[in-house]
C-alpha cells in the first residue's frame, strides 16, 4: 500500500512530494486581499506539473542553482527547493511573491524572489545559474523574442540548460523554432499529479 501523507494544512493538495494551497482556500484569499497579480499570476498553472514530473524522472545535479522565470505562485521553484536545489523565483509582477512565500512557508523551503522581467537579467546576472525552467510563460507573441535573447545571454553566461513546459502556443512553438542553433528537444510530456494533464517541453542544451 502507498504511503498515508497527512496534510500540512486544511485546504492543501499534493503534487509530486510538495503541498500547494487550495485557490479557495482562506489562506490564498487572505494573500488575494493584498495582492492583485496582473499578469496571470493568478492561480497554479498545469505546465508546473509537467516541470516536476519531468525532474522526478531526470533529476538534476544536486544542489543545482535554478532560476524559475515567471515564477508567479511558486509550484515549480517550491518542488525544486524540496528537492535540494538552491532556487531564485524571478517574476514582471511582484504581487505574485506572497502567494509564493505563503506555499513556501507551507513546504518548509526556501526560495529566493526577484521582481523584473525576463529581459532586465543581464550576462552577469545568469553567471549565477546552472539551469533556467518556467512553466507557462512563452504566451505573449512578444515573449518569444525575450526568451531568445536571454537564452543567448544565459549561454554566453555559462548557463547549462533550459527545461520550458508549455500548453503548446504559437509563441512557444515559435521560439522552439528560434532554439535550432542549440541541441534541443520538443517532448510531449503528461504528468498525473495532481490531474492528468498532457502539454509540451522545450529542452534546450545552451552549454554541454
Ligand atoms: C501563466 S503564469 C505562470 C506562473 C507559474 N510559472 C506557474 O506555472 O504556475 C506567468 C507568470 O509569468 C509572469 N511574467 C509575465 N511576463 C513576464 C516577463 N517578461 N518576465 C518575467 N515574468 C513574467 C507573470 O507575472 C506570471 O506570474
Amino acid at each position: 500500500m502507498p504511503e498515508l501523507f497527512i496534510p500540512p494544512a486544511k485546504n492543501t493538495f499534493p503534487a509530486y512530494g510538495i503541498w500547494l494551497y487550495k485557490e479557495k482556500s482562506p489562506a490564498i484569499k487572505r494573500v488575494k486581499k493584498e495582492s492583485a497579480p496582473s499578469a496571470h499570476g493568478d492561480r497554479h498553472w498545469d505546465s508546473s506539473y509537467l516541470l516536476m514530473d519531468y525532474f522526478t524522472h531526470n533529476p538534476l545535479k544536486k544542489k543545482s542553482r535554478v532560476l524559475d522565470v515567471g515564477c508567479g505562485w511558486g509550484p515549480t521553484s517550491i518542488y525544486l527547493a524540496n528537492q535540494g536545489h538552491k532556487v531564485t523565483g524571478l517574476d514582471i509582477d511582484d504581487q505574485v511573491f506572497g502567494f509564493l512565500q505563503l506555499q513556501a512557508d507551507l513546504n518548509n523551503v526556501e526560495v529566493k524572489t526577484r521582481q523584473g522581467a525576463m529581459d532586465s537579467l543581464k550576462k552577469t546576472d545568469l553567471t549565477k545559474f546552472d539551469v533556467i525552467v518556467g512553466g507557462d510563460i512563452c504566451f505573449w507573441p512578444e515573449l518569444t523574442d525575450e526568451w531568445f535573447s536571454l537564452l543567448k545571454r544565459a549561454a554566453n553566461a555559462g548557463v547549462k540548460k533550459l527545461v520550458l513546459a508549455d500548453p503548446g502556443r504559437q509563441p512557444f512553438l515559435d521560439l522552439v523554432d528560434k532554439c535550432e542553433r542549440w541541441d534541443n528537444e520538443l517532448l510531449t510530456w503528461y504528468c498525473l499529479e495532481p490531474k492528468r494533464f498532457t502539454g509540451s517541453l522545450l529542452l534546450v542544451e545552451l552549454n554541454s
